[in-house]
């Protein structure tokens, strides 16, 4: 069993100990370098074509990392409004950012269409919603490729139990609407789902949708979606990175198909969003109790389902390593050992029935892949506070680069 922390050199020299101190616990922590090195590699997901990939902030939308996606080149997708606002902010032109809804209202749409942000619009009455608000302005669509793939039931979104997407039989309906206001179909797009580390149905659900694409003349850009999954089990498994060099085949052998039929070559897209910031965040906590309770231990934490909620809500697993006196523990005695948070609710478990190091009270916990789905689906849950997040620099300095939430923050929102 190795460490993470340790061989990765994530702290740079920091003390977890001191971070917390200055900081809080529990405390988001990202690394400078893993998360630029990320966003480098889907930069080349596609080297043979016109290619940019959008960074779905619905993953991490701190505003210091969307800034770092800016310098890095990245364009990026958003979901709800108060998202594109904040890329505006970050300092994102128009045409750099996707809108990708679902089921939103003409205000939003609208909003959309008066920054002049492309849309990509996934049921024929948004269509029709559109064509209302802009006839004869240009829009994508998000088609279901009929393929789908994810992690869990919960984030797979196409193939045939989902809410997104347009499907191939309405797509009849759908060109009679676009047709009605004078809409211009520039971009389809997918999205299967969520975390897998198989390139195989993203390449297979590519291919039906340009197959797809072939009902839409004179595309601008064609767009495959996110789901690229991260290795969560690398400590305990030893599990291997995804294999990018095997997506990077599979996508240009379908993409040389694909333009020698179409006619023309339009820009391609991808929009990843989990595996650009998960590796290169972790969630620090602090263990307050450890129990035996009827056979079973616990290590209760200050790490609740409020701040990191993906375990609870999926099942997910994350490796966790202990620390004590500001260093992994990895070798000696271990136990197994359900490790809790601090919400009341019996499911608010972060690691179920865990091989780890014994743990003792005081010690620091080390979440890791926390920096994807992690804050960014926090709440104030029990009126617990949100934690800090802070960034290690290349240089090894420490930046925050979220404050914590305060109790004067809950209370503002009653100040009516
Ligand atoms: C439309 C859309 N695009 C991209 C993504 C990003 O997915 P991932 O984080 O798995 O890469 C999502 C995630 O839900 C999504 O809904």
């Amino acid at each position: 069993m190795k460490s993470f922390i340790e061989s990765s050199g994530f702290f740079k020299g920091n003390d977890p100990e001191q971070m917390l101190a200055q900081f809080g616990s529990p405390l988001y922590v990202y690394n400078e370098d893993i998360l630029r090195d990320s966003m480098r590699k889907v930069m080349r997901m596609i080297t043979k074509y016109k290619f940019t990939p959008n960074y779905s902030i619905k993953a991490n939308s701190n505003l210091t990392i969307l800034k770092i996606a800016l310098e890095e080149g990245l364009n990026c997708d958003a979901m709800s409004e108060c998202e594109l606002r904040l890329l505006l902010h970050a300092g994102f032109t128009p045409d750099r950012i996707l809108f990708v809804p679902n089921n939103v209202s003409e205000s939003e749409l609208k909003f959309a269409y008066d920054n002049g942000i492309l849309t990509s619009l996934d049921s024929v009455d948004q269509v029709e919603s559109w064509g209302k608000i802009a006839p004869g302005s240009k829009i994508a669509v998000r088609l279901n490729p009929g393929v789908g793939a994810g992690h869990h039931e919960k984030v797979v979104t196409a193939g045939k139990n989902t809410k997104f997407a347009i499907t191939d039989d309405q797509i009849p309906a759908l060109l009679e609407v676009a047709g009605k206001y004078d809409l211009k179909i520039v971009e389809v797009t997918q999205h299967i789902g969520s975390l897998f580390m198989n390139a195989d149905p993203y390449i297979t659900a590519s291919r039906n949708l340009l197959h797809m694409a072939m009902n839409f003349p004179g595309l601008e850009f064609i767009d495959f979606g996110g789901g690229i999954g991260v290795p969560y089990h690398k400590v305990s498994q030893d599990e291997q990175p995804f294999d990018f060099q095997r997506l990077t085949e599979g996508m240009e052998a379908i993409l040389d198909d694909f333009v020698k039929e179409y006619g023309s070559t339009p820009v391609f897209k991808a929009e990843p969003g989990r595996f650009i910031p998960c590796e290169s965040g972790v969630l620090l906590g602090r263990v307050y109790a450890t129990k035996n309770n009827s056979g079973k231990l616990f290590a209760g934490t200050d790490l609740g389902m409020n701040i990191l909620v993906r375990p609870s809500m999926y099942d997910s697993w994350h490796d966790i390593e202990v620390i004590r006196d500001g260093k992994p523990v990895y070798e000696g005695d271990r136990q197994n050992v359900n490790v809790v948070g601090n919400i009341c609710e019996t499911g608010d478990i972060i690691a179920r029935e865990r091989d780890l190091p014994v743990i003792r009270r005081g010690d620091i916990l080390c979440v890791l892949d926390a920096g994807a789905y992690g804050y960014s689906m926090s709440s104030n849950y029990n009126c617990r506070l949100r934690p800090a997040e802070i960034l290690i620099g290349s240089d090894g300095a420490v930046k925050l680069i979220r404050r914590a939430d305060t109790f004067d923050d809950l209370l503002k929102m009653f100040d009516v």
